[in-house]
């Protein structure tokens, strides 16, 4: 059975048609399959990777490698969605060549099928290079985390004049460089309705409101497995950690008194065998 594979044309067909696209982060091979399973548009392995997989404080830490590895770990797992490889910090920074190298790594090794990255006018010549080799690329303003030091904290942005005209500006000037979506990150709702209004390629909100065209979650914030902060944005659709936490103490419990493994979980022997191993 073929399946209906979410690419590039489906993000602008969901737009021109009214419809939400749906995505979600994944950075291993079985979420990557239960998500891709339950019918998610898009898995962005996203360098948030840094804080909820690898225990970092922020995501600056995260490498390009590290980003490839579970690229390939999530591409493995989703036959329908739409991977998109995040770029993380420094990888596209230096020079237009590495920041193409970069990007081009995530898709020939990583095996995604697009790329992310954030900034606006101070990326766009990194944009279009990356674009002329046939890369789909996906913009991200608002509270861009790799900016955290300069930012001084994750904080909301865009809620002054001066900052709101911006992040507009670079949204604008993303679409022109041939991004084929923007993540709109804890900007206000009424700012991101403008933006969405405004471009003709489709913006996915992280706490940006309901007029975006799609939305994005962390999915362990999502499943309510990650309990270091919840952004004020996060809405948990399930409490696994305490679902994992039961299910641990019924393991060592049984473990430790005996009952696990049953007879059911082992192997046999013939007699004969066991005879000649006394
Ligand atoms: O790294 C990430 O997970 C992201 C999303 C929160 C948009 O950039």
């Amino acid at each position: 059975m073929s399946i209906n594979k979410f690419t590039v044309s489906s993000f602008l067909k969901a737009k021109n048609n009214d419809e939400k696209i749906s995505m979600l982060t994944a950075y291993d091979y079985s979420m990557a399959k239960i998500l891709d399973e339950s019918g998610v548009d898009s898995l962005l392995v996203g360098d948030s990777l840094g804080m909820v997989v690898l225990g970092y404080e922020n995501t600056l830490q995260v490498t390009i490698d590290d980003m490839i590895h579970h690229c390939k770990a999530v591409s493995r797992g989703a036959k329908r969605a739409m991977i998109i490889g995040d770029m993380p910090f420094l990888s596209y920074h230096v020079s237009i060549e590495d920041s193409v190298r970069n990007a081009g790594r995530l898709i020939q090794e990583g095996n995604a099928h697009a790329v992310k990255l954030e900034g606006g006018k101070n990326v766009i010549d990194k944009v279009k290079a990356i674009v002329k080799a046939q890369i789909p690329v996906i913009g991200h303003v608002g509270l861009t985390p790799q900016s955290v030091n300069m930012f001084g904290g994750f904080k909301v942005q865009g809620k002054g004049e001066e900052q709101a005209k911006e992040i507009i500006e670079d949204a604008l000037l993303l679409q022109e460089a041939g991004v084929f979506a923007i993540v709109l990150e804890a900007i206000p709702e009424k700012l991101s309705k403008i933006i969405t209004e405004k471009l003709d390629i489709p913006t996915i909100g992280i706490g940006a409101g309901k007029h975006c065209d799609g939305q994005v979650l962390v999915t362990q914030d999502m499943l309510g497995m990650f309990s270091d902060f919840t952004p004020k944005f996060v809405k948990k659709y399930a409490n696994l950690s305490s679902i994992i936490k039961e299910a641990t103490n019924g393991y060592i419990d049984e473990m430790k008194s005996g009952k696990f493994p049953g007879k059911e979980h082992g192997f046999t022997i013939k007699e004969e065998v066991l005879e000649k191993l006394y």
